[in-house]
């Protein structure tokens, strides 16, 4: 999205909204990646960079926004995040740089399926990862360290698991209160 020069980006409550906007209907309504979920991973990044002081939280709350508002199936859709990379290049007013735009693209394409590694040493690119794995719990799935890249949450998984299990299987917040923890 072109903007003019001085123009002042999204606040993220609105930068979230024009998210969901564009989200799939499948994606709207789905109970395991829904707009539920992408509150519960923006809070659970919340928390994680209080522990990664080089990650960009803007970059985290974009991906948490973004990244699963294209599935087409609560199943196997490994595409939906190269369409989520997509839409926020083409769509959304994200007010990132072309570095850190750079790097949320990286993070979406990869969160879901691909050959990327499993870990990031990337301290932005890994807390993204980290926010969406960190809610594994709600479908079953144990978090295993091997996915993990935030020093600081791999060295204290178990505590990091219950704090995002309590955010992702506690009750949902509207995006304004979430944008606050940012
Ligand atoms: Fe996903
Ligand atoms: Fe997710």
């Amino acid at each position: 999205m072109t903007h003019p020069p001085h123009h002042h980006p999204a606040s993220l409550a609105d930068l979230a909204a024009e998210a969901e906007s564009l989200a799939t209907d499948i994606a709207l309504a789905s109970h395991l990646h829904g707009p539920k979920h992408w509150r519960a991973v923006a809070r659970t990044g919340a928390v994680i960079l209080n522990h990664a002081p080089r990650a960009h939280a803007r970059s985290v709350f974009v991906f948490a926004a973004l990244h699963d508002t294209q599935r087409h199936n609560d199943r196997y859709d490994p595409d939906h995040g190269n369409r989520a990379a997509a839409i926020l290049e083409a769509r959304i007013d994200h007010g990132l740089n072309d570095v850190q735009l750079d790097r949320v693209i990286y993070a979406l394409r990869n969160h879901s399926g691909g050959d990327g590694p499993p870990q990031h040493s990337d301290p932005t690119i890994g807390a993204c990862w980290d926010s969406d794995r960190l809610t594994l719990d709600r479908v079953r799935i144990v978090p295993s360290e091997d996915y993990i890249s935030t020093p600081a949450v791999r060295g204290d998984l178990q505590r990091f698991r219950a704090i995002a299990r309590q955010i992702s299987e506690g009750e949902d917040v509207p995006w304004i209160e979430v944008a606050e923890e940012y």
